[in-house]
């Protein structure tokens, strides 16, 4: 009785886990993208945000990690957002990057950064110039301002700027080198203006992404590459989950069969 009780409890147990990884981790939708690059410390780069083994990495002013609870530049703090975390393609239709992530609560099961904090999400772009073209982003940073819709906006160095000015204190340089409100620099040219540690994810803008403006995507969430993680540091703790995920796809059809007859067989005893 104990035994067959035991028994029970661990076959509906696991039936319940896999239920809950479906409806929590296999996020997809549509989204809009954006740009931004405000050098302020990225929301991911605090303690706690959500479930990961360290927060994103953010930098100090001669471009070196942190302190986790150094405060954020945008607040007369001494954190920025570290110059490495900027997109780079691998090939035509390939790049890697890391944005600022909005997913609306139908998706997320009400949650906010706890649900994308350091998240993988593959981004496959739909319209043009950019159809055909997808990107891996690493969401280490969020997109508050507008949260009626799911938004990536996109970290590209000189992509935006904001009324801050922590791009001018953390790179001692004038705040007009990074462009104009709501559009950042307007051409490929002055790139060259940025501090040299930038120019490279600003070029980039001009070059894979084609200045594309407010291109959207079909997207869905993926396992972390390395080739993201060993940048911000961040690995979130359901990424083992989601790998298992994967795997009980490709086993689903026995697997399935195996737990609910031996759950049926279980529950007529
Ligand atoms: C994840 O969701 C997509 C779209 O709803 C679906 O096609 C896919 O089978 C799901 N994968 C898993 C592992 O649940
Ligand atoms: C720049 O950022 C603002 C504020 O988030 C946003 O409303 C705007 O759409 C952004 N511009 C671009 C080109 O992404
Ligand atoms: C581009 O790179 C990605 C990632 O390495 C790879 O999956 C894809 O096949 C490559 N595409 C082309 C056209 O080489
Ligand atoms: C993106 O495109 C690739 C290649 O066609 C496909 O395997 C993948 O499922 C697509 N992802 C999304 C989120 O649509």
């Amino acid at each position: 009785m104990t035994a067959l009780y035991l028994r029970n409890f661990i076959v509906l147990s696991n039936l319940f886990v896999l239920c809950v990884r479906c409806a929590n981790l296999n996020i997809s939708g549509e989204a809009v993208t954006t740009r931004f690059w405000d050098c302020c410390k990225p929301s991911c780069a605090w303690k706690e945000k959500a479930a990961f083994d360290r927060p994103v990495l953010s930098c100090g002013i001669d471009d070196k990690p942190t302190e986790i609870d150094a405060g954020t530049g945008c607040n007369g703090g001494s954190a920025f957002l570290c110059s490495n975390q900027q997109p780079w393609s691998v090939n035509d239709t390939f790049s890697y990057g890391f944005a600022g992530a909005f997913i609306t609560p139908d998706l997320t099961g009400g949650k906010i950064e706890d649900a994308w904090c350091c998240a993988c999400y593959q981004v496959n772009f739909t319209s043009d110039p950019l159809k055909g073209k997808s990107m891996i982003i690493q969401a280490s940073n969020t997109a508050y301002d507008i949260t009626t819709t799911n938004r990536f906006s996109l970290a590209v160095p000189g992509g935006n700027t904001t009324s801050h000015d922590a791009c001018a204190r953390q790179y001692g340089v004038d705040q007009t080198v990074f462009g104009t409100e709501n559009a950042g620099v307007s051409s490929k040219e002055d790139c060259g203006k940025l501090p040299e540690p930038l120019r490279q994810g600003c070029e980039w803008r001009f070059d894979w992404y084609e200045d594309a403006s407010f291109p959207t995507a079909n997207f869905k969430r993926v396992s972390c590459p390395s080739e993201l993680t060993s940048i911000t540091q961040c690995t979130r703790s359901d990424e083992k989950q989601l790998l298992g995920e994967s795997a009980s796809e490709i086993l689903s059809p026995s697997v399935r069969t195996i737990l609910f007859a031996f759950a049926a067989a279980a529950l007529s005893v």
